[in-house]
């Protein structure tokens, strides 16, 4: 699709960002995948509308860009326009009492950081979730027996029309890895109610998780766990039991720490990383019977 970026930039204070064919890859943890023909990052709710209000205006489809680290973006990149809230406008993290008021671009780890330092306890398990507010909200990602939502107080949206709601955490629909209201509206702030709570208390919790995910998660590029556990079993468990850790496809392999990681080994394309998912799904299914299903979100051509 050739996009027309100047009508765009028309409806946009000059503090929003427009970037023409992005490369995306870069812009994610598995660091494979294709171009945006239009990138942008808007330093303003005003200019989220206002883009919003541009593409439903030309009918140009919109797709929501978090830090990547749960995404597989396909070689042939993304239509239309990818928006990403990483302008410090959508970034802060506000504390008072024990709410913590984030953007839904603030990263994981600085709200986990901001929450200790404020003698909250109850978010460290995200501090080593390399994402941000905003796609743990639409996962409502999880680690350590803990999920996002636990701790939501309060959410604003924002739908495809550009209006804002404001939702209860509590009124949400939430599952495993999965928030529907999130499929259409846009997260753009959260209100997060911690414990009070000794800072040194709250550092030891997380030195712990910290080390424990060490031991058990590669460090290398990868988005994460590939797959959702199906119920009551680890999928990177029946992963290492058939014996797959180290399978590789051109440059993506799977991790040889931990079953349910694909790691990319520096040159790989996602057509290697969709290899290896369908031949992980495909020996799942002939040895167990069981449908993995892909925790990461795909997107693209
Ligand atoms: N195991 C193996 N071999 C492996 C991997 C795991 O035997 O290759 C065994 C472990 O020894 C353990 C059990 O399987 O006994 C469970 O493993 P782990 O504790 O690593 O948990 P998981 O179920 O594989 C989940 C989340 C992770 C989260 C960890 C820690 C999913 C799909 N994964 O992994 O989340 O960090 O628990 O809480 O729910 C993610 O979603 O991207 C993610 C990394």
């Amino acid at each position: 699709m050739v996009l027309n970026s100047t009508t765009l930039k028309e409806c946009l204070s000059n503090a929003s960002r427009i970037k023409v064919d992005e490369s995306l890859g870069p812009k994610t943890t598995l660091r494979v995948g294709g171009h945006a023909d239009l990138f942008l990052q808007p330093a303003s709710r005003d200019d989220l509308i206002a883009a919003l209000r541009w593409s439903r205006m030309h009918g140009v489809p919109v797709t929501m860009l978090g830090r990547g680290s749960n995404l597989l973006i396909l070689d042939g990149g993304i239509r239309g326009l990818v928006i990403s809230l990483s302008d410090r406008f959508f970034s802060r993290i506000e504390v008072q009492d024990e709410r913590l008021t984030c953007g839904a671009g603030a990263r994981l780890k600085q709200l986990a950081e901001t929450s200790r330092m404020a003698g909250l306890s109850g978010l460290e398990f995200l501090e080593g979730i390399p994402g941000c507010v905003g796609g743990a909200l639409h996962m409502n990602a999880g680690a350590m027996q803990q999920w996002t939502f636990d701790r939501v107080e309060k959410i604003t949206t924002m739908d495809r029309e550009g209006d804002l709601h404001v939702w209860k955490g509590s009124e949400v629909e939430v599952h495993y890895r999965s928030c529907p209201l999130l499929r259409e509206h846009i997260a753009i702030e959260a209100v997060f109610l911690g414990t009070q709570s000794n800072p040194s208390v709250i550092r030891k919790t997380m030195d712990n998780y910290s080390r424990r995910r060490r031991l058990s998660q590669p460090v290398a590029s990868s988005a994460g766990c590939m797959f959702k556990n199906p119920d009551h079993i680890s999928a990177g468990k029946l992963i290492d039991e058939l014996g797959l850790k180290g399978t590789r496809v051109g440059e993506a392999m799977i991790s040889e720490l931990h079953g349910n990681f694909i790691v990319n080994l520096g040159g790989a394309v996602a057509a290697d990383v969709v290899s290896l998912i369908k031949l992980v799904q495909e020996r799942v299914m002939s040895a167990h019977q069981i449908e993995l299903e892909v925790e990461v979100q795909v997107v693209g051509e």
